[in-house]
């Protein structure tokens, strides 16, 4: 026998103001129509002024646990992808501890950006499979409006805030990759790749928290072929091809790289969860989000073989495969 760790609950909150792009027309030089064909957004949740990360990470976390039919009492611990947390300490995982009323177990952060989400499963992942816990929340959480230079067109059309959340389990499996729950992940960063996406402040330098630069045409260049080649090697550690897989569920930073991507990896479209059209970029939260919305359509089923890829600011990227 061997352990797997399994997805128990997934759950998924949305702030209430949506942004449509036209919105933006009205202080900037751009267009519904550059940010639709270019990125494939058409709007974005922004969170209201005053809530932070954590709060939409609660009501995530909250969801996930409802759809698991769990409570807080059952979780061993939480572990939040993000990168624009409350504070620059405590962790937002703590907060959420707290808010759920736990006083046992442990809550901390993994920051990899937008491949975040993906960090944060392969950390649960190993610490499940090591009997460090039985189950876990990871949840992943931005409040990207938050960091925004509302003068620069070149970004600040093309994120968004939002949270997702998931509860793995611990549950035995047979060994095989016919098995449920997490099967193979796959890990990558290159520092040397800084200046591509980065924010312009922190604790150590300015002493502020800094907006966001990107280099958008130089990172898409990058991101469809690490993120297929990513997809392979943890396709690969678990003797599958690319045609086993039911759904690409992508980091949705652009819709002609989700495209690009699942046209490098021989999938049709039809196999892969899009929500960027009404999410925008949400970083870290964008993966469990999908995920969320792929289940509430009907689509993601029991037994499903997923794929999950992301790449970001690092740059850092990496990939999930999973039976769900
Ligand atoms: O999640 C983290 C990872 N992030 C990504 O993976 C994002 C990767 N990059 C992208 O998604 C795309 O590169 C963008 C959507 C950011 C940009 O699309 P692009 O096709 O690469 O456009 P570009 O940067 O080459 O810009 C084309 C033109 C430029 O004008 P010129 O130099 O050709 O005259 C830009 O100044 O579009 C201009 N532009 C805009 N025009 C209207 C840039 N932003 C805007 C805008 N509205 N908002």
């Amino acid at each position: 026998m061997t352990l797997r760790a399994i997805v128990e609950g997934v759950g998924h909150y949305l702030p209430d103001r949506i942004v449509a792009n036209s919105e933006f027309e009205k202080t900037l030089d751009t267009s519904d129509e550059w940010i639709r064909t270019r990125s494939g957004i058409e709007r974005r949740h922004f969170a209201a002024e005053g809530q932070p990360t954590s709060d939409l990470a609660l009501r995530a976390a909250r969801a996930a646990l409802e759809n698991a039919g769990l409570r807080a009492d059952d979780i061993d611990g939480l572990i939040v992808a993000t990168s624009t947390p409350d504070l620059t300490f405590p962790s937002v995982a703590t907060m959420v501890q707290r808010d759920l009323g736990m006083t046992h177990g442990f809550g901390f952060d993994v920051q990899a950006v937008c491949a975040g989400y993906i960090y944060a499963l392969a950390t649960a992942n190993s610490m499940i499979l090591s009997g460090q816990a039985k189950r876990l929340l990871v949840i992943g959480a931005e409040t990207f409006s938050r960091i925004m230079d509302w003068s620069d067109r070149s970004t600040c059309v093309l994120f968004g805030d939002g949270a997702g959340a998931l509860v793995l389990g611990a549950h035995e499996g047979e060994g095989r990759n016919t098995d449920r729950g997490i099967l193979a992940t796959d890990l990558n960063s290159d520092g040397n790749y800084r200046d591509m996406l980065y924010v312009d402040g922190g604790v150590s330098t300015t002493g502020t928290s800094g907006k966001l630069r990107m280099q958008g045409n130089a990172l898409f260049r990058q991101a469809v072929d690490k993120l297929a080649g990513t997809a392979f090697a943890a396709m690969k550690k678990i003797g599958l091809k690319n045609e086993d897989i039911d759904w690409i569920v992508p980091h949705q930073a652009n819709i002609r790289i989700i495209q690009g991507t699942a046209k490098k990896m021989g999938i049709p479209m039809d196999h892969v969860i899009v929500t960027v059209q009404n999410h925008g970029n949400t970083s870290a939260a964008s993966i469990p989000l999908a995920l969320s919305v792929g289940v509430a359509e009907g689509k993601i089923k029991r037994g499903d073989l997923i794929l999950s890829e992301a790449i970001g600011g690092g740059l850092a990227w990496g990939s999930v495969v999973l039976r769900w």
